[in-house]
């Protein structure tokens, strides 16, 4: 691909859907397995919110807020009880999710 094209392309555009969606499965399956943080997270895992903000955080259709509102990332976040410890595990898990996604390695560096 050009860079010229990249350039004019929304991050949303480069990564696509599939693999943006295979992200959140990614990231959802090894949660759900890590006891440091799986718990806060409700047993039936619905992951649709997360597609759709994702997807307009990186370029893509409004979803999250056609459905939701505002994100209010904050407020939604209050409840729980996320220090370092969790903050780590959270990220520790989207970084192997991305890794595993399947797109070129430029579009993973990037959202690393
Ligand atoms: C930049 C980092 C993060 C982003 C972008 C993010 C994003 C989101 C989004 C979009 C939702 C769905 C909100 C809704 O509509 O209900 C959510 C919910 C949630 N987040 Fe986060 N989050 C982040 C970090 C964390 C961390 C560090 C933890 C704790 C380890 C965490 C735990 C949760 C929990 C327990 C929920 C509610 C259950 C669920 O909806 O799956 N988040 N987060």
């Amino acid at each position: 691909m050009e860079h010229g094209d990249n350039m004019s392309k929304t991050p949303y555009e480069l990564i696509g859907q599939d693999a943006l969606y295979q992200i959140i499965d990614n990231f959802y399956n090894l949660v759900e397995k890590d006891n440091r943080i799986n718990y806060l997270f409700p047993v039936d895992f619905s992951e649709t919110s997360r597609k759709q903000f994702l997807t307009q955080f990186l370029g893509g259709p409004d979803l999250y807020t056609q459905e939701h509102g505002h994100p209010m990332l904050k407020r939604r976040h209050m409840e729980f009880t996320i220090s370092d410890y969790e903050r780590d595990a959270w990220l520790e898990n989207m970084y192997t999710a991305i890794q595993h996604a399947n797109f070129p390695a430029s579009v993973g560096d990037y959202l690393i």
